[in-house]
């Protein structure tokens, strides 16, 4: 979400100053420009020759370099946004109260860009009135205020006052500001992750599903601007944004209940969960012993989620999953069918890194239009893009 956007990163003296290069690293990595300015004391806390490496630019410390001055109002007319993480607390009171001592704040002032800043300090100094009332400040300014998080703190205490992690400051940044819109006013959910059906108190019949494929699908919906659920069976992922809802579920008849229940309010249905197709008939309420020699149990269908949406399909485009271990694209395409859907994506179990688990994979795209797309082996996250992309120009077609 972040190709080409241009970043301003301020880093000031905080201990926190060492996550900056984390952070340039995965800003660069989601395609932002980045240019990178530090106060003088900032030096003491990260390596300018670093920053500048990874962030392929010069990094910019003073008002003046090489007798050369160096044109801070240019830098905030070139910026999409500017960040300042870091924000220690002295920079902070400058920012507050307009202070012009140093390249930073002389950027910062003449921004025309929106200003984010993820403040770090020790806890006592989070809580001064002072900090509270500076923080009041910036936000009156319309600067948006990335909140700490609690944890060990470089005094050796632990309480509020770390910088948020890198990663969420730029989920935080992709989320606020670089949204798109193709999907803006659609409401979508995702089914992911596998389901267990409980046996007795301490068993379930499940399988390998990570969540990954339904977790990427539903980020990407969020990105093109969709309004997002995830309704997860029991993973280990996590959401990447806020704004994405989860409802967790555990067995097929929870996950059924749930679409059925966002069913009619939903736009884009996209069933990526692996949902057990049998049940047992009865749930021991007490753990089964290992007292026969022969153990028989005896299952039950349990409710094809996906047909049921289909059959009671009106404005909703509905996406399937399939995997198939032969037979694979005709299977696929009866799925369209049977279960009415608009796009069934194939998973093969021949394919190697692909499917259960692995974070990449490699699948082939059946339409109800009659369009094929054998898409390239590539991460979930890239699939991800290309399926929501398929959805978007269906959905417009
Ligand atoms: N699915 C579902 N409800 C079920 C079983 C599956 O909604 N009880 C959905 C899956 O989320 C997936 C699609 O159906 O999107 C295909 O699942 P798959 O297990 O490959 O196919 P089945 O229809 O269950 O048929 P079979 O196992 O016989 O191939």
């Amino acid at each position: 979400m972040l190709k080409g956007k241009k970043i301003l990163l301020g880093i000031t003296a905080s201990i926190a100053a060492y996550k900056a290069i984390f952070l340039v690293r995965l800003l660069v990595k989601e395609g932002a420009e980045v240019k990178v300015t530090l106060t003088p004391a900032a030096k003491e806390f990260v390596s300018p020759l670093v920053l500048s490496v990874l962030s392929k630019n010069d990094v910019l410390i003073d008002i003046t370099s090489n007798n050369s001055w160096n044109n801070h109002v240019a830098l905030g007319r070139w910026a999409d946004i500017m960040l300042v993480a870091p924000l220690s607390c002295n920079t902070l009171a400058k920012m507050a109260t307009g202070l012009c001592d140093n390249l930073l704040m002389a950027v910062y002032l003449s921004a025309t860009c929106p200003v984010i800043v993820a403040p770090a300090m020790d806890e006592d100094m989070w809580h001064h009135p002072s900090t509270k009332k500076n923080i009041e400040t910036l936000k009156e300014y319309g600067n948006e205020i990335i909140d700490v998080n609690s944890g060990e703190l470089a005094s050796g205490l632990h309480g509020e006052g770390r910088m948020a992690e890198p990663e969420n400051i730029v989920s935080f940044l992709a989320e606020k500001f670089f949204r798109g819109s193709q999907l803006k006013y659609k409401k979508a959910f995702v089914t992911a992750g596998p389901t267990y059906e409980p046996l007795d108190p301490v068993r379930f019949i499940g399988n390998h599903s990570s969540g990954k494929m339904g977790f990427a699908l539903a980020e990407t919906l969020y990105e093109k601007g969709a309004d997002v659920t995830i309704i997860s069976g029991p993973v280990y992922q996590t959401k990447k944004y806020d704004g994405i809802k989860i409802i967790q579920v555990a067995t097929a008849k929870e996950m059924y209940d749930t679409c059925l229940n966002l069913h009619y309010e939903t736009d884009i249905e996209v069933m990526a969960a692996a949902v057990a197709d049998y049940k047992p008939v009865e749930i021991s309420a007490q753990k089964i012993k290992k007292d026969k020699a022969n153990f028989t149990l005896s299952l039950e269908k349990t409710n094809d989620i996906l047909a049921e949406l289909g059959r009671k399909k009106t404005k909703q485009f509905l996406a399937g999953f399939a995997l198939e271990t032969n037979n694979e694209q005709d299977y696929a395409k009866q799925k369209l069918y049977t279960k009415n859907a608009d796009m069934i994506v194939l998973n093969s179990l021949q394919d190697a890194n692909s499917g259960f688990g692995y974070d990449t994979n490699k699948v082939s795209v059946f339409c109800a239009d009659k369009t094929e797309h054998a898409l390239e082996f590539a991460t979930k996250k890239e699939i991800a893009e290309q399926i929501v992309e398929l959805i978007i120009n269906k959905i417009n077609a």
